[in-house]
C-alpha cells in the first residue's frame, strides 16, 4: 500500500515516516520520500505565473509484506531536528487481495469529478456541480467499496495550483481508506510544445507535473503514466490518451504487454481504462468530428481489445453517462443485454465521464446510433463487483441519489474465456 500526503517540511527540517501495523498489533515504522517542485517545472502561464503557489512537500511511504485483506491502522509522522515527533490522526485500510484471490472485490470507476465547496464559497466557474454529490455517495458506501480509480480530468486546477490541495481534502476521506487510482487526463498534462499529443491549453501551463507528483502510480515512468495495476481477479491496463497511443509507440507496446501478460483463469476480468473515448461515444462533439470517438483511437485499439478479449473498456472525457453493446469494428457482435453469458464475443464501451464536470457540453446525438445500448445525460459513476470468477456485476449509479439506473452482469467460466471468437485465437494446426 502507498500512503501520500503533503506537509510543509523540507527533507533539512523533519524526517518524514508512516507509523502502522495490523489492527491492534505491533506499530512498525516506514520512511518515506519526499518531493516538490517549482515554479520552472511549469510549462505557462498561469501555472507559472499567477496561478503558481508552491506545493510545499509531498512525502510517499510504501507499506509491504501485507497480509492479504487484512485491517491496519497507519498516522503519518515527523521527526522535527529537536527530536520532537509531530503526527496525524489515525487512519485505516484493509490490505489488498493476493492476484487471483476468490474473494468479493468492488471497484469504483469514474472520470472527471473535479471539486466544489459544500457553502458555496469560492467559486470560480463552478464548473464541476456534480463533484460533491459524486464524493459524498462513495463515502456513504465506503464500507462496500475496495479501489477508486479515477480516469483524467482530476481536479480542473488548470494552473492555479491552491485548488490540488482542496481536491485533495475533499476526497481524503475515501483516498486514505482504500487506493486511489488516477489516469492523465487533457486538464492534467495538455501544453503546446511539450510532448503531449493534443497542443491544447487544457493544463493551463501544469503540464502534467502536479498530478504526476502529487498521486503515485506504478508506472515504470511517472512522466508517461500508463500503468497495469492488479486487485485480486481483475487486472486494470490504464493508459494516457495525452501521449501517442498508436501502434509503433512506446505506449502500445505497453498496452499490449499489459492485455497480454495476465492469467485470465486467475485474473479473469480484464479491464481497459483511458481518459478520452478511444472507443465509441455518440456525444455531439464526437459525432462532428465525423468518428464517434477520438480520431484514430480505436483503429489503433480494437485489435489488441479484441485479440485479449477485455472484458470492459471504460472512458471519461465526455461528461455524461453511455454503455455499448459487446461491439468490434462499429458492429454490435451481440445485442446490448442486461446479463451475458458464455464465450466472450467484444468489449463493451463505457464512458463515465459525468462525475462532476458539466454534463451542459456533452449531449447524445439525436441520430441511431446502433452500437449505443444506453445513455445517461446526468452525473454519476460506476461500481464493478466481481463476485467470484465467474460472475460480475457492473452497476451504473446516479451522484445525486446513489440508486442504479443501468446494471449488466457476465457469467462465464475459465473454458468460455479461451473459447474462440472473431479474431482472437491463434492458429492452430489439423494435426491431431
Ligand atoms: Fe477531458
Amino acid at each position: 500500500m502507498t500512503v501520500t500526503w503533503t506537509s510543509g517540511y523540507d527533507i533539512t527540517e523533519a524526517v518524514p515516516f508512516v507509523e502502522w501495523g495490523e489492527k491492534g498489533g505491533q506499530r512498525l515504522l516506514a520512511p518515506a520520500g519526499t518531493l516538490t517542485f517549482d515554479r520552472t517545472s511549469m510549462c505557462g502561464s498561469p501555472a507559472r505565473t499567477v496561478g503558481w503557489r508552491h506545493p510545499g512537500y509531498i512525502h510517499t511511504s510504501f507499506l509491504k509484506e501485507l497480509w492479504p485483506d487484512s485491517p491496519y491502522t497507519y498516522r503519518l509522522g515527523h521527526r522535527l531536528m529537536n527530536g520532537t515527533r509531530v503526527w496525524s490522526k489515525s487512519y485505516s485500510f484493509k490490505a489488498s487481495p493476493y492476484p487471483g484471490q476468490d474473494s468479493l472485490q468492488r471497484v469504483v470507476v469514474f472520470g472527471d469529478m473535479g471539486k466544489a465547496e459544500a457553502d458555496g464559497s469560492n467559486e470560480f466557474s463552478d464548473f464541476q456541480p456534480g463533484s460533491l454529490n459524486t464524493t459524498y455517495q462513495i463515502i456513504r458506501d465506503l464500507e462496500d467499496i475496495d479501489m477508486v480509480v479515477h480516469i483524467g480530468d482530476i481536479c480542473y486546477a488548470d494552473g492555479y495550483l491552491s485548488q490540488w490541495d482542496q481536491f485533495t481534502a475533499q476526497i481524503e476521506p475515501i483516498a486514505s481508506r482504500v487506493p486511489y487510482m488516477i489516469g492523465l487526463g487533457n486538464h492534467e498534462r495538455d501544453w503546446p510544445g511539450t510532448g503531449s499529443f493534443y497542443g491544447n491549453l487544457d493544463s493551463g501551463g501544469e503540464c502534467g507535473v502536479p498530478a504526476q507528483t502529487v498521486f503515485y502510480t506504478p508506472a515504470e515512468n511517472r512522466a508517461k503514466f500508463w500503468y497495469a495495476t492488479d486487485y485480486g481477479m481483475f487486472r486494470f491496463c490504464i493508459a494516457n490518451t495525452e501521449e501517442d497511443w498508436r501502434p509503433g509507440t512506446e505506449q502500445y507496446k505497453f498496452i499490449e504487454q499489459c492485455l497480454s501478460s495476465v492469467d485470465r483463469q486467475k485474473q479473469p476480468w480484464l479491464i481497459f481504462l483511458a481518459h478520452r473515448v478511444l472507443g465509441y461515444s455518440s456525444c455531439t462533439y464526437y459525432e462532428s468530428e465525423g468518428t464517434f470517438e477520438e480520431p484514430m483511437g480505436r483503429e489503433a485499439l480494437q485489435e489488441l481489445w479484441q485479440k485479449y478479449k477485455v472484458d470492459i473498456a471504460f472512458y471519461g472525457h465526455v461528461h455524461s453517462y453511455e454503455r455499448t453493446c459487446p461491439v468490434y469494428q462499429s458492429q454490435c457482435v451481440v445485442d446490448g443485454s442486461d446479463h451475458y453469458s458464455g464465450p466472450f464475443q467484444a468489449t463493451t464501451h463505457v464512458v463515465v465521464g459525468g462525475a462532476g464536470a458539466s454534463i451542459l457540453d456533452s449531449e447524445f446525438t439525436t441520430s441511431k446510433i446502433q452500437w449505443s445500448h444506453f445513455t445517461d445525460f446526468d452525473h454519476g459513476f460506476v461500481k464493478l463487483t466481481a463476485l467470484n470468477h465467474s460472475s460480475l456485476l457492473f452497476e451504473y449509479k446516479k451522484s445525486r441519489d446513489g440508486n442504479v439506473y443501468d446494471h449488466f452482469t457476465v457469467s462465464r467460466d475459465y473454458r468460455d474465456i479461451l473459447a474462440c471468437s472473431i479474431d482472437n485465437c491463434p492458429r492452430s494446426t489439423l494435426a491431431s
